[in-house]
């Protein structure tokens, strides 16, 4: 049906050629090259408008977004400190392991996953705990299409003089973030999600506080600790251990096409995508997880499979059958949901018609009574913005 191959699931998503070729720029030497040097701070700033971040600074380092989130804990968290973790999804739970791991104590809130926290469920766990020193929240919880109020979660956080923790990997670059002015202290994104560019670089911004803690908790690693960062890059221009140079040209060219677009209309352009993913999954019959739509990310959908309908077997039809990859979930979502992505440039009219004519296609040879021209329909009319 299809010949060319679409790949929408939530990350890793599609590369688009403007961002493999900024890869084949010719490397010199990131540690002796002044140019590069430049090259990086000029990147760091204009990263720094995706987190929102005129104080904080902002770090790019190699590897995958799990670097950056064991880096936020390993230099915040000593043995037997409390840190409340926010842990409505696979993600969020996460983080306590993550706590414990660095000896600390995490306090999970017991959220449910069907929708976004509740703030007063956070304030009622902050006054119990007032010796936290820390919250953690994800963003969007991709396993779940989760969406929580991160501005609300550090507000709440911040009255209590706790340090704010944040996973925005699925959501920088398409859904707005103001870390200063929110006070989320530290913000982890990923590469491969709404940039559309390769697993391998975290972007994090740190507040001053995070970093006064640092030096306090003084983390005794190497490759994680924000103070080399600080004492090489920040204080003698040096990057503390060599950087990927064609990955940083990746990210660089993918944080141009989203300035170049602008900020506003790439954030309009994600809420247009979630209405037309929304509208398909209804127009499918599916019921949507989260609940309501203001609870679920602008940049992934996720929805019930039918009873009956083996989660898999719709997945891998769609792939070999349609050329259309479409993402199931983890953990105990597992088998239960599946999950469009729409990030970067998968949020687009004609892609997520196209993965809901493919879905709605394997649904329909699956045996169930479906319409995917409906679906595919409703995506496209569902898309404004
Ligand atoms: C919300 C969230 N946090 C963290 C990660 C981990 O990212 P990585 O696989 O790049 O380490 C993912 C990856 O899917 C994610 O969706």
């Amino acid at each position: 049906m299809f010949s060319e191959r679409l790949i929408m699931t939530p990350g890793p998503t599609e590369v688009p050629y403007r961002v493999m070729m900024a890869m084949t720029r010719q490397e010199t030497n990131s540690d002796l090259d002044p140019d590069f040097l430049s090259f990086y701070q000029d990147l760091r700033s204009r990263a720094a408008r995706l987190f929102g971040a005129a104080r904080s600074r902002v770090y790019l380092m190699i590897g995958e977004a799990m670097l950056g989130l064991e880096s936020a804990i390993a230099n915040t968290v000593s043995r037997g400190d409390k840190v409340i973790v926010v842990d409505n999804g696979v993600y969020g739970d996460a983080f306590a392991d993550l706590v414990r791991s660095y000896g600390g104590v995490p306090v999970k809130l017991g959220a449910s996953w069907r929708r976004a926290v509740d703030l007063g469920d956070l304030e009622r766990a902050l006054e119990r705990n007032r010796d936290a020193v820390a919250v953690t929240v994800v963003h969007c919880d991709t396993p779940s299409a989760m969406l929580n109020d991160l501005a609300g979660v550090a507000r709440v956080a911040k009255s209590f003089g706790a340090l704010v923790i944040a996973d925005v990997v699925s959501t920088i670059g398409a859904v707005p973030l103001q870390v200063d002015s929110w006070g989320v202290d530290i913000a982890i994104g990923g590469s491969q999600k709404a940039l559309n560019a390769p697993a391998g670089v975290t972007l994090m911004s740190v507040s001053e506080e995070a970093m006064e803690r640092a030096r306090r908790v003084s983390y005794q690693g190497f490759y994680m600790s924000l103070l080399q960062w600080d004492s090489w890059l920040d204080s003698k221009g040096v990057f503390p251990y060599t950087v990927s140079e064609p990955l940083l040209y990746a990210v660089s060219e993918a944080i141009n096409m989203v300035l170049e677009e602008g900020l506003d209309k790439v954030y309009s352009r994600h809420l247009a995508a979630r209405r037309a993913a929304w509208a398909g999954f209804e127009a499918l019959g599916l019921r949507h997880y989260p609940d309501l739509m203001e609870h679920s990310s602008p940049t992934v959908t996720a929805a019930e499979v039918p009873e009956g309908v083996d989660e898999a077997r719709l997945r891998d039809l769609a792939w070999r059958k349609y050329n259309t990859m479409i993402a199931g979930s983890w953990g105990p979502l597992q088998g239960k949901v599946i999950r469009v992505g729409h990030m970067g440039v998968q949020a687009s009219p004609e892609k997520l018609a196209r993965a809901f004519l493919a879905l709605g296609s394997a649904m329909r040879d699956l045996g169930l009574r479906v319409s995917p021209e409906e679906a595919a329909r409703a995506a496209l009319e569902s898309f404004r913005y």
